[in-house]
């Protein structure tokens, strides 16, 4: 991973280049749905938690891979807010997980330009968590390099709900909610919308990811898990939205 110019020339550009990738037209702002950690797991024999291990160690590849591309936002669904409806040691796994990748990692971050942010309910996770998640925050927020955005119990409905109250505790009132004003107070309004949505594992859903910022989003599905999603499949995935038209309700003669 290059720290300083984006645009330079590095081995990923090269390959992605050589893949079918217009370096010249790439998209923003990727959102990833990182799923398929269990299957990956259970098709080996192991625990579940060993899926999440290695979806975690597939993250770090896959930030320093949209990094040297270019790309100027990453934003990954770690847990939803539905997914403490999975078994207790499966939660407590994941929230271990996080808590040490968080810290794990502040060095890789810093030394990278890496920016991270957080999308969720930040507030319901454990003091631990919490802590360490936004110590992360606060430690690369003078980065300048990609913009990696850690959704941790995040729900889309959840966030547009957070957003109504906001507005309803400022006292707006009904003539004055626009579209704009509810994407102002979403949690992260100053990032662009994602142009990309990639999900692994071959489910055709949005699983409440992002659900405003998304709704012109092209998605585009892998059906190899988490795990094993390496940059083979992130150039396929950036050269399948390349190929698509964007009309954004228009018409695109
Ligand atoms: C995605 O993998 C990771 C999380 C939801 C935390 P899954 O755990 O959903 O994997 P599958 O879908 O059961 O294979
Ligand atoms: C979405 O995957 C959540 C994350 C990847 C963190 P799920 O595995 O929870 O989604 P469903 O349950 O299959 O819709
Ligand atoms: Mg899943």
């Amino acid at each position: 991973m290059r720290s300083q110019d984006k645009a330079e020339d590095n081995a990923v550009r090269r390959q992605a280049d050589s893949a079918g990738v217009d370096l010249a037209r790439l998209p923003a702002h990727i959102a990833i749905i990182m799923d398929g950690n269990g299957r990956w797991a259970k098709a080996r024999g192991r625990p579940r938690l060993m899926g999440h291990r290695e979806g975690y160690r597939n993250l770090r590849k896959v930030l320093a891979d949209c990094s040297d591309l270019g790309i100027r936002y990453l934003t990954v669904y770690a847990f939803s807010a539905e997914n403490w409806r999975r078994p207790p040691d499966e939660v407590e796994g994941l929230m271990k997980l996080l808590e040490r990748a968080a810290r794990d990692e502040l060095r890789m971050m810093l030394q990278n330009n890496v920016r991270m942010r957080l999308a969720g309910r930040i507030d319901e996770l454990s003091p631990a968590l919490r802590r360490v998640l936004l110590d992360t925050v606060a430690t690369t927020e003078g980065n300048t390099g990609i913009v990696f955005t850690l959704a941790v119990n995040y729900g889309g409905r959840a966030e547009i709900v957070d957003a109504v109250r906001d507005l309803v505790a400022a006292g707006f009132e009904p003539n004055d909610i626009t579209e704009e004003l509810v994407s102002a107070h979403l949690y992260n309004p100053d990032q662009p919308e994602p142009d990309l949505m990639i999900r692994t594992a071959g489910e055709v859903r949005w699983s409440n990811f992002l659900l405003w910022q998304g709704a012109y989003c092209e998605l585009v599905v892998s059906d190899v898990p988490w795990p094993e999603f390496g940059r083979r499949q992130l150039f396929e995935a950036v050269a399948t939205f390349q190929h698509r038209t964007r009309k954004f309700g228009a018409v695109v003669e």
